[in-house]
């Protein structure tokens, strides 16, 4: 087995800036109480989030996936004085957590909250985004990308997480299974798109940034 990933990616974690006391305290509070803690973006990866965000000082963000609510805090920190994060979840039982995080954090009216399942609520948004993250259920990537297209300002930025499904992609992991093979689809479907340029970045399970030309 190569350790050589696992042992740059805590190296990268150990020497990214630390988080503020409530992205940590969301943090830990995330591995105690909800399932799947891996699924929180983390501190270098939120950072990076945050530091994009800062860039753009956008106006309008869609965050597909909130889980607990960190890498909308991470967002949230560059949002222009008037803007706003439309983030979406299917799962409820998550909004106890985040609303307790977001009201602390003093982004609570620059935060909507939408729940349900995100294929049906983004068609219904008639607004457009200058930031899109995706972080949401894999398989459905590519229909993602069809639907929130339309919604990206030109110039906009769309940011996709675990591009690198744990390495899984890569042909010499000789990987056939469902999720893997859309998850490939969709990061060819990216790099051809015609008026996105694409990197990807291989931080953490990877992150796609495009920019809609
Ligand atoms: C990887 S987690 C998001 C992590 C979060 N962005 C972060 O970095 O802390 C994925 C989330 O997507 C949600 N999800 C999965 N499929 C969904 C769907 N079809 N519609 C809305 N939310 C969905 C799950 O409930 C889960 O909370």
């Amino acid at each position: 087995m190569d350790f050589s990933y696992l042992e740059t990616s805590d190296y990268i974690e150990m020497r990214s800036t630390n988080e503020t006391a409530i992205l940590a305290d969301l943090r830990r509070e995330t591995e105690i109480k909800c399932l799947n803690p891996i699924m929180l973006s983390g501190k270098a990866q939120g950072n990076f989030l945050s530091i994009i965000s800062k860039i753009i000082k956008p106006k309008n963000v869609l965050e597909i996936g909130t889980y607990s609510g960190y890498s909308t805090l991470c967002i949230a920190e560059g949002l222009d004085s008037n803007g706003m994060i439309d983030t979406i979840d299917k799962n409820e039982e998550l909004l106890e957590i985040q609303n307790k995080y977001f009201k602390k954090s003093g982004f609570r009216e620059q935060i909507k909250q939408h729940t349900g399942n995100a294929l049906e609520i983004i068609p219904k948004i008639t607004y457009s985004f200058d930031m899109i993250f995706l972080d949401a259920d894999k398989e459905n990537y590519s229909n993602y990308l069809d639907i929130v297209y339309p919604l990206l300002k030109k110039g906009g930025i769309l940011l996709t997480d675990n591009v690198l499904w744990h390495g899984k992609v890569l042909k010499s992991k000789n990987n056939h299974d469902k999720t893997t093979k859309l998850i490939d689809e969709f990061n060819k479907k990216l790099a051809l798109h015609k008026s996105l340029k694409t990197a990807m970045i291989p931080l953490r399970d990877g992150i796609s940034i495009s920019i809609k030309l």
